[in-house]
This record gives structure tokens, C-alpha cells and sequence, in this order.
């Protein structure tokens, strides 16, 4: 032990504490479920998990991954490259591709390590990403990661503002390639991006449109494929990430999607592929199982989407001005981050496990309670956060 490191990162977390900050961890003792057990809580409503479609303990997904785990071992014990792609791995890709829509897939260990891998591996000193404002920390790290790495080039547009967009486009008209990034469903507003007018955009000045749809994977579309089936362009977008942590049987892993080429370069090329070991074959075998079961269930996804409707309506009607959307993502803003923590304590009080964000997850003053409706949550669970929001709003004030 290190005692000034220590000491030094110990004043810092008594001063998290100190600024109500501070996170605590609350252990569950049940699996990933709407309703599940909390360490010294009993039952809880769970409203702000990745569960959409309450896949990571269905029994065709664990029954998926059990096999997996019988069939090929505990672990890879090696890079993809090496000795370490299973059969499993390469029928898992097959799956992805098709569902979202493209030629090929490749798996990461998740999609934060995808996000890694794809600016810094496909661009170069030539070349230019351009990210929008919100997009998600692991494409941030990736952007900053592949200035650094490949010495390519970087932008940032306003969020969702095509025309400040278009603005650094045209800036970059010299690049040899421009790649536009973008979430398809925000984490932290719970909005769609702008997909169509992105991918008109990307032919008129010729750039690479990826999506990052890891809230959207499972979630958006009448059969779950994601931002572009929402829109009815599947097979335009040029490059997906996503994470098989969420809607996809939630368990771990990430995996990029597009040309045959494209994948096919990553497996090549891409750090992570290289130097890391591959998905482990029992979370890509439960995450397979999970893709068959949502293209066999379509319903879940219209279950999903009904109830988001309810939960926003029902938060509206009681007097909370949630950000508008449709996803099944519903923030609250509460402004300082010790109040969307003192939120969600109280909340959890009253049974319901609503997670709070604040600096630097979300900008300073956005602090806010993000509510996550599932396929699973029946409208009772709903019924019973809704009154619990209710209680908790008029204690703090907020309606
Ligand atoms: C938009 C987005 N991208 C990437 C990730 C990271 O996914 P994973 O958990 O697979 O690393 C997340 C997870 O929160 C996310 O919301």
C-alpha cells in the first residue's frame, strides 16, 4: 500500500461523501428481473436496469449459455487470432449481422472495447471522426484514444444540430475519409438520433455514418433491430456498434457491424482483437440465445414499447415533466447532483431502485433520476413506482 496515494485518494472520497455524491453499491441477491432482492431490503422494483426485454434470466438465454459453458469450457485462454475463436463465436457474428442488417459482425468483450477499437484502427492522419456533444463516454475515450494512436482528427457538433454538422462537414472537405458518430438512443436523454437526415447528410458530403445503438439494439423498431428499423433504413448505415450488456441477454460483450471488409480489417487490425482475449463462448452462447429469442417474440418489444407510453403518460399525469421521448428511457432533471442521489435514495425507501446521475456522468447542473421501463414490468410494478414517484415528487417539492 501506497500511504500518500492513499491518503491522497482518500480525501478526495471523504469529500465525494461530503458533497452527497458518493455512490453506493446496493447488492442483489436474485437475478436481473422488474422485481428483484436487495441485500437488507427484501423486494425491490428494479427501474433502471438494461433488462428491456428481461432476457438476461429468461430460461432459453441461461439454458443458451449453460450449454455454452458445457460445450466449449470456462474461458478462450487466448486472443481471437491466436487459438481463441469458437464455433460459438462465429455463429453469434452470423446472428448479429442479421439482425441489425449488415454483411458482417465482429465481437468485442464489450462495446466499450469496440468503441476502442473502431476510430483509432479505421482512421488515419488523413482522416476525421466527427462526434456529436452526448454520445457516450466509451465513443469519447475511443475519439480521444485514436487522436492519440492513429493522429487522425477530431470534431465535435452540437447535439443532434445537422446544421452545425454540416458546418464542420464542409470544414473537413479535404479528408480523405470523414466518419459522423452518433448514439442511436442517447443513455442519458433517452432521445432517438436523427438518423435519416444523418445518413443524408453523410452521402451529400460523402462520410461513413456510424451509429453507436446500444440503447437501441433489441429496443427500437417494430422487431427490436435497432435505430434504423425506427426509421425503415435498415442496410443504409454504414457501420454499428453495440453492447450485448443490455437488451441482449445483458451478461457482457459488444461487437461492430458492417461491410464484410470493414469487419474483416478490425479482425485484422483493431488493438483490442489483438492484444485482449475474445468474448468468453458461455456469454456468447447466452447472448446468441438471446438474439433467437427476441426474433422468435416480437411481442416483447411491443410490450416494451407500450409500457414506456404508459410509465411517461402516468409520470406526466402526476405532474413530472420527464425529457420528452419515446424510448423506454425517461429522465427526470433535477439540477444538483445531491438531489437526484437524495431522489433516488428515497426512492429506494419506498421499494423502487431508480438510479441518479450527476457531474461528470451528465453536465454540471443536469443531475437527474433515469427511469428504465422493460418488457418485463407488468403494469402493477408500474402502478406501484408510479405512486412511489408521486410520494417521493411532493416530499421534495418537485410536483
Ligand atoms: C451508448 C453506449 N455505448 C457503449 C456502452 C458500453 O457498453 P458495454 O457495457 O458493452 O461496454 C454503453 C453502456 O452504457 C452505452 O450506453
Amino acid at each position: 500500500m501506497h500511504q500518500d496515494l492513499d491518503q491522497r485518494l482518500r480525501g478526495d472520497i471523504e469529500q465525494f461523501r461530503r458533497d452527497g455524491v458518493y455512490k453506493r453499491f446496493n447488492h442483489l441477491t436474485s437475478p436481473q428481473a422488474p422485481r428483484v432482492q436487495m441485500e437488507g431490503r427484501g423486494e425491490i422494483i428494479i427501474l433502471s436496469s438494461n433488462n428491456y426485454l428481461g432476457l438476461s434470466n429468461e430460461p432459453s438465454v441461461v439454458a443458451a449459455g449453460r450449454a455454452g459453458l458445457e460445450q466449449y469450457g470456462a474461458g478462450t485462454a487466448s486472443v481471437r487470432f491466436i487459438c481463441g475463436t469458437f464455433t460459438v463465436h462465429r455463429d453469434l457474428e452470423a446472428a448479429l449481422a442479421e439482425l441489425v442488417g449488415t454483411e458482417a459482425a465482429l465481437s468485442f468483450v464489450s462495446c466499450w472495447n469496440a468503441n476502442e477499437a473502431l476510430f483509432a484502427t479505421l482512421l488515419g492522419p488523413e482522416d476525421v471522426v466527427i462526434s456529436d456533444q452526448l454520445n457516450h463516454a466509451s465513443i469519447i475515450d475511443g475519439v480521444r484514444l485514436a487522436k492519440v494512436i492513429s493522429k487522425c482528427e477530431t470534431a465535435v457538433y452540437r447535439h443532434s444540430d445537422l446544421a452545425d454538422l454540416e458546418q464542420v462537414l464542409q470544414a473537413h472537405r479535404d479528408k480523405r475519409t470523414r466518419l459522423i458518430m452518433t448514439d442511436g438512443v442517447f443513455s442519458m436523454e433517452g432521445d432517438i438520433a436523427r438518423l435519416p437526415d444523418l445518413l443524408e447528410l453523410g452521402r451529400r458530403y460523402d462520410a461513413v455514418v456510424a451509429v453507436d445503438d446500444s440503447h437501441a439494439t433489441g429496443v427500437l423498431g417494430p422487431n427490436g433491430r435497432g435505430t434504423a428499423e425506427h426509421y425503415g433504413v435498415v442496410g443504409e448505415v454504414d457501420i454499428i456498434t453495440s453492447t450485448l450488456g443490455k437488451a441482449l441477454g445483458g451478461a457482457a460483450g459488444g461487437f461492430i457491424a458492417s461491410s464484410a471488409t470493414v469487419c474483416d480489417y478490425l479482425s485484422q487490425r483493431a488493438r483490442p482483437q489483438l492484444f485482449s482475449n475474445a468474448l468468453p463462448c458461455t456469454v456468447a452462447a447466452s447472448a446468441l440465445g438471446a438474439v433467437r429469442h427476441l426474433q422468435a417474440h416480437p411481442d416483447l418489444v411491443t410490450r416494451l414499447h407500450a409500457n414506456a407510453r404508459y410509465f411517461r403518460e402516468q409520470l406526466v399525469a402526476r405532474g413530472f415533466k420527464p425529457l420528452a421521448g419515446e424510448t423506454p428511457i425517461v429522465p427526470v432533471i433535477l439540477g444538483e447532483t445531491a438531489k437526484a442521489i437524495r431522489m433516488s435514495e428515497m426512492l429506494l425507501d419506498e421499494g423502487v431502485f431508480v438510479t441518479g446521475f450527476g457531474y461528470p456522468v451528465v453536465p454540471k447542473g443536469e443531475a437527474r433520476v433515469r427511469c428504465q421501463v422493460s418488457a418485463g414490468h407488468t403494469r402493477e410494478d408500474l402502478d406501484e413506482a408510479l405512486g412511489a414517484f408521486e410520494r417521493v415528487g411532493r416530499a421534495l417539492g418537485l410536483i
